[in-house]
């Protein structure tokens, strides 16, 4: 997968800007607040998925403009292709020229990873973050399975105020089981998904975590649920107490991946250190698995993430990256020497300078 132009107009603080950008490392520098991350922003909203800061779509839309306009030119199995965006208080897509009727069809067109400073939390972090990491990872090869989310979310939502009217209206415990069917027949699928992935996982992951630790420490990534392949069995037993608690206590939205570093608990017992390597090799993991999966690296957008790493860390970064399409954002250029050959963009206030 390799960018061969991307074009940004009012975007965020970026007025209109085109970017041509070489096939190894580009390097994204300049002062805070400039404009770096929005670029790495844009790049990441062609893969389908919502802003990776969280951002609501209007939020994007420079300020005073109505509309953002994105467009991106690549290269993917031997073949130029192209896409766009335009957004206002929503997103509409658009694939070689043609509209799309979501921008969810994206997923599996263009595909890139990203690794900012708020994902060296992943492993410390609460289970909703990895949850999120393993879905978004999961849409990328099999863009199918936002449809088992989107069911997933749907059915838990009126499960959940079902469950919350349940003792006021005691007649509507009947209704219950309708949902509960739905709720199972989407929740398997993302389990399986979600399985089957943290097994991918584990073994791209290892492999990182080895060469980041000298091979001094062993990794292991495990899939925990809370519904033991019997979801619905688990939804009827746990039935009295969801009504009570107005909310559903099992199924994938509880669920976790559990990671160990020498056989325990990364999240309980690892050092910063031990985490946040465990964390760059989930990111970098997550790359090899769209490379296995679909023949091509995805492009790798490292935001502000160079600083936070040790030199060695970095090293391992630097040295793995040769075979792919980077963009690294950064203050300081010079820091990044080792990266090799590349082109460089000084960004100030929202243009390349
Ligand atoms: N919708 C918007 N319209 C105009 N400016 C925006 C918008 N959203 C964010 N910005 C501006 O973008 C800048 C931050 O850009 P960012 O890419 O995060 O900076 P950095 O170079 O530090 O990564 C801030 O100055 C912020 O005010
Ligand atoms: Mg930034």
């Amino acid at each position: 997968m390799v960018i061969r132009k991307l074009a940004l107009k009012n975007y965020r603080n970026i007025e209109e800007t085109e970017f041509f950008p070489c096939e190894e490392v580009n390097i994204v520098y300049g002062e805070n607040a400039q404009g770096k991350t929005n670029i790495i922003e844009a790049v990441w909203l062609f893969t389908g998925c919502k802003s990776f800061r969280g951002a609501k779509d209007k939020e994007l839309v420079r300020f005073g403009e109505e509309k953002s306009e994105l467009s991106l030119d690549y290269f993917t199995a031997g073949a130029s292709a192209s896409a766009a965006l335009e957004i206002t208080n929503r997103r509409k897509a658009f694939s070689g020229g043609v509209p799309l009727a979501s921008p969810v069809g994206l997923m599996g067109e263009f595909t890139a990873v990203v690794f900012s400073p708020a994902h060296l939390g992943l492993v410390k972090n609460g289970p909703a973050e990895r949850r999120k990491f393993l879905d978004t990872a999961i849409c990328q090869i099999k863009p199918s399975y936002t449809a088992a989310l989107r069911d997933y979310a749907r059915a838990l939502e009126q499960r959940n105020s079902l469950l919350k009217d349940i003792p006021y209206h005691g007649e509507l415990l009947d209704t219950l089981d309708v949902w509960d069917e739905r709720l199972v027949q989407a929740g398997d699928k993302i389990t399986e998904e979600r399985v089957k992935y943290a097994l991918l996982l584990e073994e791209s992951a290892k492999t990182v975590y080895q060469g980041l630790s000298d091979g001094k420490e062993t990794f292991d990534v495990r899939y925990e649920s809370t519904e033991d392949n019997h979801f619905g069995e688990m939804l009827r037993r746990q039935r009295k107490n969801d009504i009570l608690a107005g909310s559903t206590s099992v199924g994938p939205h509880r669920d976790d991946i559990d990671i160990r570093i020498n056989g325990v608990s990364a999240r309980a017992f690892g050092s910063q250190g031990q985490q946040r390597s465990a964390a760059l090799a989930l990111k970098m993991a997550e790359g090899e698995i769209v490379k296995n999966v679909t023949g091509e690296y995805p492009v790798l957008l490292l935001d502000d993430v160079m600083s936070e790493l040790d030199a060695s860390r970095q090293n391992y970064v630097l040295n793995h990256i040769r075979d792919r399409q980077v963009f690294i954002t950064c203050c300081d250029p010079d820091a990044l020497e080792r990266a090799g050959t590349g082109k460089k963009f000084r960004i100030k206030n929202g243009s390349i300078v």
